[in-house]
This record gives structure tokens, C-alpha cells and sequence, in this order.
């Protein structure tokens, strides 16, 4: 699988978006990623649907949009038209017959469809998705903010979900976000996963060329 690292704008400076997310670009990011919270599902508020049609407006980038809402069903499609390519909801954020109708609108939109999982969420509640999705998301952090401390006990369970993708799925990315840096990379790339989120450790660094090229070889 290619390895893509997706910079998150979390720990960029919002007021400065648009020459935040053309560093990053410029510096090698394949993919932003934006975290969209809601107060609810997780205890901080970010950013929305105006924050993501104007970034649409300033960059050609593939937009992995992260929805940390409750029951996204109801947002999804709006995302998607806001310009996200690809569109990731949380496995605890609804029932499974939402989760499916949230799956299906973003297919019907022409989006890539992700699913993610909280760390306390063991790898066997995304059975049923797994075969109807782009991507997988491990939480290495509870989700909620930027710049918290790597959970290394999450490893199995990347292992555990590029074997079951191999299996079912073998195409789907497998992405994985909270507290990656140089030194936690390898240890996600030697389990299997091939989309590295990265918030503090690319724009928390005034070298975000020097930073994403340091993850990519880690
Ligand atoms: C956390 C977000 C992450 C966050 C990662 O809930 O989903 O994308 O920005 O930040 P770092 O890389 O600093 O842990
Ligand atoms: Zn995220």
C-alpha cells in the first residue's frame, strides 16, 4: 500500500489556513486532514462545513475529513458537497443501520467512505463495514485534541485490522491518527498501517517540508 501522511490542520494556525495548508502541501503532505468536532461525540468544538468550502476553494489537496459528531448521518451529505474526497465516521456515533445509510450517501456522492475506531473500541465491532468502505481509522489518542501522548497498546489492534483487510478488503486504506511523530511511525508502519495522521508533529514545526520527509522515511 503507498504510504500517504496527511498533515492535521488542527495544529495549524486557522487564521492562516490558506498559507498553513499550501506549506504543507508544498512541503510533500498527500493528503489534509480536518477535524471536525462537535462537542458531544468528543469534548472540544472545531471546525465545520463554511471552514471546509472555503479551504475547498483555495486547494486541489485530497481532503480527509474526520467527523469526531454524533450520529453524522445527518451531516454527511453536506460534507461531501462542502468538498470533502473522503468522508470518516465514528463506528460509536450512531446505530448500525444509520452507520450503513451514512455509508451509502457518501458512496452515492462519489466521496471515499472511512470508519473509525476509539481506542476502548475493539477491532471486531467494524466487521460488518469492512468490505463497504475506502479507509479504516485507529485512534492511537482519545480523540478530542491535538498533541497527546501515543497509546502504544493500540498496535495489536492495527495488526489485528490489516489482517482482517487482507482478508475482506485488501485495497482499503488503513490510517492511523493521535500522537504520531518520528519515533511512534515506524512502530504504525511495521503494523500495517499506510496513512499516518500527523497534527503536532508537521505544523507544530516551522520546517513542515523537513517534518513530513521525517515521517515518510521514519
Ligand atoms: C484528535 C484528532 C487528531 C489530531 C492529532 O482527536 O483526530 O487528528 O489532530 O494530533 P496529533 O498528531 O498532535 O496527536
Ligand atoms: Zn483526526
Amino acid at each position: 500500500m503507498t504510504l500517504k501522511i496527511a498533515p492535521s490542520i488542527l495544529s495549524a494556525d486557522f487564521v492562516n489556513l490558506q498559507s498553513e495548508c499550501a506549506d504543507a502541501v508544498a512541503g510533500g503532505a498527500d493528503w489534509l486532514h480536518v477535524d471536525v468536532m462537535d462537542g458531544l461525540f468528543v469534548p472540544n468544538i472545531t471546525v465545520g462545513i463554511p471552514v471546509l468550502k472555503s479551504l475547498r476553494k483555495t486547494t486541489d489537496a485530497f481532503l480527509d475529513v474526520h467527523l469526531m459528531i454524533d450520529r453524522p448521518e445527518r451531516y454527511v451529505e453536506e460534507f461531501c458537497r462542502a468538498g470533502a474526497d473522503l468522508v470518516t465516521v465514528h463506528v460509536e456515533a450512531s446505530q448500525p443501520q444509520d452507520l450503513l445509510e451514512a455509508i451509502k450517501t457518501v458512496v452515492e456522492q462519489g466521496k471515499k467512505i472511512g470508519i473509525s475506531v476509539k481506542p476502548k473500541t475493539p477491532a471486531t465491532v467494524l466487521l460488518p463495514y469492512l468490505d463497504l468502505v475506502d479507509l479504516v481509522l485507529v485512534m492511537t489518542v482519545e480523540p478530542g485534541f491535538g498533541g497527546q501522548k501515543f497509546m502504544a497498546d493500540q498496535l495489536p489492534k492495527i495488526k489485528q485490522l490489516r489482517a482482517m483487510l487482507d482478508e475482506l478488503n485488501p485495497d482499503c486504506d488503513l490510517e492511523v491518527d493521535g500522537g504520531v511523530d518520528e519515533t511512534t511511525a515506524p512502530l504504525v508502519k511495521a503494523a500495517g498501517a499506510n496513512v499516518l495522521v500527523a497534527g503536532s508533529a508537521v505544523f507544530g514545526r516551522a520546517d513542515r517540508a523537513a517534518a513530513i520527509a521525517a515521517l515518510r522515511k521514519a
